[in-house]
């Protein structure tokens, strides 16, 4: 099998309040972007990584990512008008031997690599479409009409069986292929769109199964919450999650970067508007275009 992750980064970040896109805003010395693409990879379920960027800044994007050497190819696509959008753009850039999809927010930049393997781990196990959630802890009211001097609440809903929804989301790549095709009318706006990429599955008919998603995972949406962000990494991520993470990506470089065995060919790069990315200064080498082999079976 041969996964592939959309990393969507194409958004403005309007509720963060940067100039910068929010993928391109900084956590701990690092963009959002590149946080997330780290994680991804270190989980070592994935074998290419595509990144939706917004228009006119996908050279920074791709900048941002070459700085971390990732052992995989990276492509970086212009986003769309929507989140939707985007992801269908990141869809359309997929290699064609790819067979699992998992689709991903760059604003959920601390997402561990655990749960990452969970999610691929998932889809393998024979679910087709795989999201993770985490039990809410608020009460939750169902309310009536809403003005600007409230509203009156209609119903309070159990929340026993109430999951809130992360990303990776992980999808047979037939189904989310199929699923984007069926909701297309809905990505020209964010009014339209769908929210995640399982609402475009419900709406075919087609099951989704929960696994048990991860706090660290939280969506960065507001300047709370990248100070939330921060202290994460101040304090219990930086300890044990960023050495491993940091750990996983060097022994991942170490495995696919090691000369091909005789006998064995690689596969061929994934055809395209191809920006894999190189660190300045250094020259392009064959690994940085070509996945191993073994990262396809
Ligand atoms: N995204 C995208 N293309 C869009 C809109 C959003 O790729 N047209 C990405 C964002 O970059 C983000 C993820 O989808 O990683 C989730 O979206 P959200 O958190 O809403 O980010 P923004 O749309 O950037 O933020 P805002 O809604 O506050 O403007
Ligand atoms: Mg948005």
């Amino acid at each position: 099998m041969t996964t592939a992750a959309i990393l969507t980064a194409a958004g403005s970040g309007s509720r963060l309040g940067y100039d910068e896109p929010k993928a391109l805003v900084g956590l701990g010395g690092r963009p959002l972007v590149a946080h997330a693409a780290r994680r991804l990879v270190a989980s070592g379920v994935v074998d290419v990584l595509v990144v939706t960027a917004p228009r006119a800044r996908a050279d920074d994007v791709t900048r941002a990512l070459a700085a971390e050497d990732l052992p995989i190819p990276v492509r970086v696509v212009e986003g769309g008008a929507s989140r939707q959008a985007s992801v269908a753009a990141g869809l359309a850039a997929l290699p064609q031997e790819v067979d699992v999809v998992l689709v991903h927010d760059a604003a959920r930049a601390l997402v561990p690599p655990s749960l990452v393997a969970r999610v691929a781990q998932a889809v393998r196990s024979g679910h087709r479409a795989v999201i993770p959630g985490v039990p809410v802890s608020d009460t939750i009211k169902q309310v009536g009409e809403v003005s600007v001097e409230g509203a009156p609440v209609l119903a309070t809903v159990s929340r026993d069986r109430l999951r809130a929804v992360q990303t990776p989301q992980g999808f047979s790549r037939e189904l989310v292929d199929r699923a984007h095709v069926a909701g297309l009318v809905r990505a020209a706006s964010e009014a339209t769109a769908a929210t995640d990429d399982a609402a475009l599955v419900e709406a075919i008919g087609i099951g989704v199964w929960l696994v048990d998603g991860a706090e660290d995972a939280f969506k960065i949406t507001t300047p709370r919450d990248l100070a939330a962000a921060e202290l994460a990494l101040a304090g219990h991520l930086a300890v044990d999650e960023l050495e491993q993470v940091e750990a996983a990506l060097v022994a991942l470089r170490a495995e696919r970067r090691s000369p091909v065995p005789e006998g064995r060919d690689r596969s061929p790069a994934p055809e395209g508007r191809d920006r894999s990315p190189v660190p300045e200064g250094r020259e392009p080498t064959e690994s940085d275009a070509v996945p191993d082999d073994e990262a396809a079976s």
